[in-house]
């Protein structure tokens, strides 16, 4: 088929997804608790198996529950251009974040299918387990091992904060695959997404080609100080394991704010015994820090290690720290980026270049196959928030956009 070929995909139909599968573990809010593993994510892993199907297509699993949807091309020797991103979410997530990505592709797989046009080589769509890292530490997880970043074993031995471990969670709901993870290969790979920041919507821009991803550096941050009775003993005798902690979140902020435009955060605390009147005597915590420079990363490394150093040593507090993830900053596929700009050009869409505050599994897949990003605004450039929001029109103009790129690159195998 010629390369002048103008196929457009349909943006209600890609909304209609979105808003069918946003049901599936949708919250009073209108977002989306769907966390990875669960039987939320089950029950939409079950729906896009059905609509793959549908297509045509063959849809394999791999043994961390990644998810290969294939369409033959008309050539059987190359392997399949993919398009991928992830369908679990945050515990209070929207319904852009990864579902955009993966219902893009299946547009685009539909978009083709209507139309009857057989590309060179065979198109593929993934779902990547456990993206979001909030049940199961590290994001990324299992694009990361489907890269060889991490093994099965340990992707599998991973626990939630209940002691649940994603290895049995997987073989509970039925996603623990027979294929090794990486053995499913493809030559390059597409990942449509929300923005999840303000500058496409500050500028009045509708696509971001994504250049890169920032360094990512999680930590978990353990505090053991001493229970007592908040009434009984005087302040200058406590060993408040939650007030240290207190001073290490506003240090790590500081840390942040010195080093722009890096970010520092803490999302997640726990208090023991979390009582009105006992001195809190254990504290979790853990840490975010990230920088497009990994050499500013490790100065912001070294001196939130220092800071919270010396606050557990002026409150007499045992401290346990561990890096328990490092995702160094990526650069995509130069080729990729440019099948990307020409898809924007044929579409006619005002667009800016742009890094990726966010990680992603491009950010991991990048290492095995030429891989590269669309970007989309989303509404304030708000994410991780039920309250998400990216309209019909910028969604169906990513989805187009994703279409057109992996045409210009499919042109390749002709
Ligand atoms: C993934 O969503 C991350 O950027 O933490
Ligand atoms: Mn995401
Ligand atoms: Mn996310």
């Amino acid at each position: 088929m010629s390369s002048k070929t103008n196929l457009t995909i349909n943006p209600q139909r890609l909304w209609d997804a979105l808003m069918e599968t946003a049901q599936f573990g949708a919250t009073p809010k209108g977002g989306i608790r769907r966390l990875t593993v669960s039987d939320e994510d089950k029950r939409v892993r079950d729906w896009f198996k059905s609509e793959c199907e549908k297509l045509g297509c063959k849809v394999e699993v791999d043994e961390v529950g990644n998810m290969f949807a294939t369409r033959a091309g008309r050539r059987a020797d190359v392997a399949p251009i993919a398009m991928g991103s992830h369908l679990d979410t945050q515990p209070t997530g929207g319904k852009f974040d990864g579902v955009l990505g993966v219902l893009g592709a299946l547009e685009v797989l539909r978009t083709l299918v209507d139309m009857g046009y057989e590309t060179n080589a065979p198109l593929m769509i993934a779902n990547w387990t456990n993206e979001e890292g909030s049940r199961f530490a590290p994001a990324m997880l299992c694009s990361g091992v489907y890269a060889g970043v991490f093994t099965p074993e340990f992707a599998w031995s991973r626990e939630d904060r209940s002691g649940l471990r994603l290895g049995d969670e997987l073989a509970r709901i039925g996603y623990k695959g027979v294929h090794k993870a990486g053995a499913i290969k493809f030559s390059a790979m597409f990942e449509l997404h929300i923005e999840q920041g303000p500058i496409l919507e500050a500028e009045n821009k509708v696509i971001g080609v994504v250049t890169g991803v920032q360094g990512m550096r999680w930590y978990e941050v353990m505090l053991k100080g001493q229970e007592s009775h908040t009434g009984a003993t005087p302040m200058g005798l406590r060993k408040n394991a939650l007030l240290a902690a207190a001073r290490m979140i506003d240090a790590i902020n500081t840390i942040g704010m010195d080093h722009l435009p890096g970010v520092a955060s803490v999302g997640l605390i726990e208090n023991k015994p979390n009582s009105r009147n006992v001195v809190p005597g254990e504290v979790f915590f853990t840490v975010d820090l990230r920088h497009p420079d990994e050499a500013v990363l490790d100065k912001m490394e070294k001196t939130y290690r220092a800071a919270i150093t010396k606050i557990a040593t002026s409150l007499q507090i045992e401290i346990t720290e561990n890096r328990i993830w490092n995702s160094p900053a990526v650069k995509f596929a130069p080729d990729l980026i440019e099948c990307v700009r020409h898809g924007v050009s044929q579409a006619g869409l005002k667009t800016r270049d742009m890094a990726s505050g966010a990680g992603h599994d491009a950010a991991y897949i990048a290492r095995v196959a030429p891989t590269t990003m669309i970007f989309v605004p989303c509404l304030g450039g708000i994410s991780h928030n039920e309250e998400e929001s990216t309209t019909l029109e910028e969604c169906a103009a990513g989805a187009q956009v994703l279409l057109n790129a992996v045409l210009a690159h499919d042109r390749s195998f002709a």
